[in-house]
């Protein structure tokens, strides 16, 4: 029997109450399952009638911090209001091969996304919100491919598709970008309301952005879309750490408006965990910052809509 798919099995004659115990263990296993799935399942409709803020974060250096923004700033957009004025937050983890805004949600990568992926001209509302899954009903999230896929497979009309179609469904468009200059980032850069570039207050960093300013001028893209975060910032009262990021925004002819504070080990526990900071450290000052940004990015964008 076990071996044709029976995935219980009771001993006879009975032993007292044997019965009634494997069957209480299926229907646990049954109701779990449910819940798993209702709860990551998109059951979001596609509107179709809005005109999404899209937020690209690209690390300019390896493990600057620029998914852990990423998904902590969606999820913050997110909560902002609530019930039916809530805003409609969609992430695309667009690094491909090793994007981990799956992990730090503890959401399945799909195979779904690869197929979408790889015939966007078939793509529509329909298939993309079925592609995406949802954590807690309230942020929706196209996750990397579960195989890593070449960089080259998707063409910047791919990536433009799938951006046109996240944004006419969504508010606010939130997108982790491989830290590899690929032929499509000219595509997300010109699609981007602002393009979060992640540093550190460091060499590698320093060098690395001065590269990518160099790149972008030199293909006369719109460099001036970036705006430049810099994580693991030193605090206020270290006037040698704000001597430090004087010069370095200097040196490199840059504005540094975004800083984000050391949130210590928290970070790591509640990425691991898959879990958001908010859910797990409120009160993480790197939690705060977030918080305070998507406001005031939020704030900026209901002025604009109402100024037009
Ligand atoms: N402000 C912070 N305070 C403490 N830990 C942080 C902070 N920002 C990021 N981390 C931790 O640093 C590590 C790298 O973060 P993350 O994965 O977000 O970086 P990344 O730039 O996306 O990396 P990759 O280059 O692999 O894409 C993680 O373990 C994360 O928990
Ligand atoms: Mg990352």
């Amino acid at each position: 029997m076990l071996k044709f798919g029976a995935e219980e099995f009771v001993p006879y004659p009975l032993p007292d109450g044997a019965l009634h115990d494997a069957i209480q263990r299926m229907r646990d296993k049954a109701a779990q399952a449910e819940l798993v799935a209702a709860n990551i399942a998109n059951n979001l409709k596609a509107t179709g009638d809005r005109d999404g803020v899209v937020l690209p974060i690209h690390g300019l250096a390896g493990g600057t911090g620029a998914t852990t923004f990423a998904v902590n700033l969606a999820w913050e957009l997110a909560n902002i209001d609530e019930g039916d004025d809530a805003m409609r937050v969609c992430l695309l983890d667009l690094d491909l091969q090793f994007g981990s805004a799956s992990t730090y949600l503890d959401l399945p990568r799909r195979e779904a996304v690869f197929e979408l992926l790889q015939d966007t001209d078939a793509a529509d509302s329909e298939s993309f919100m079925q592609a995406l899954l949802s954590y807690q009903e309230k942020l929706h999230v196209l996750t990397a491919p579960s195989e890593i896929i070449p960089l080259e497979m998707v063409e910047g009309k791919d990536i433009a598709k799938i951006i046109e179609i996240a944004k006419t469904n969504f508010d606010y468009v939130v997108i982790d970008m491989p830290r590899t200059v690929v032929p499509w980032t000219e595509t997300v850069l010109t699609e981007a309301h602002v393009y979060f570039a992640m540093t550190e207050l460091d060499m590698r960093s320093a060098q690395n952005t001065l590269r990518m300013i160099r790149a972008l001028k030199g293909e006369e893209l719109p460099y001036e879309k970036l705006r430049y975060v810099l994580n693991r910032a030193p605090g206020f009262t270290d006037l040698n750490g704000k001597a430090r990021i004087k010069r370095m925004a200097e040196s490199l002819d840059i504005k540094i408006e975004v800083l984000m504070p050391d949130g210590g080990k928290q970070v790591v526990q509640s990425n691991d965990h898959g879990v958001p900071l908010s859910d797990v450290a409120a009160k993480n000052p790197l939690r705060k910052e977030i918080q305070k940004l998507a406001a005031s990015i939020h704030e900026t964008n209901v002025s604009a809509a109402e100024g037009s």
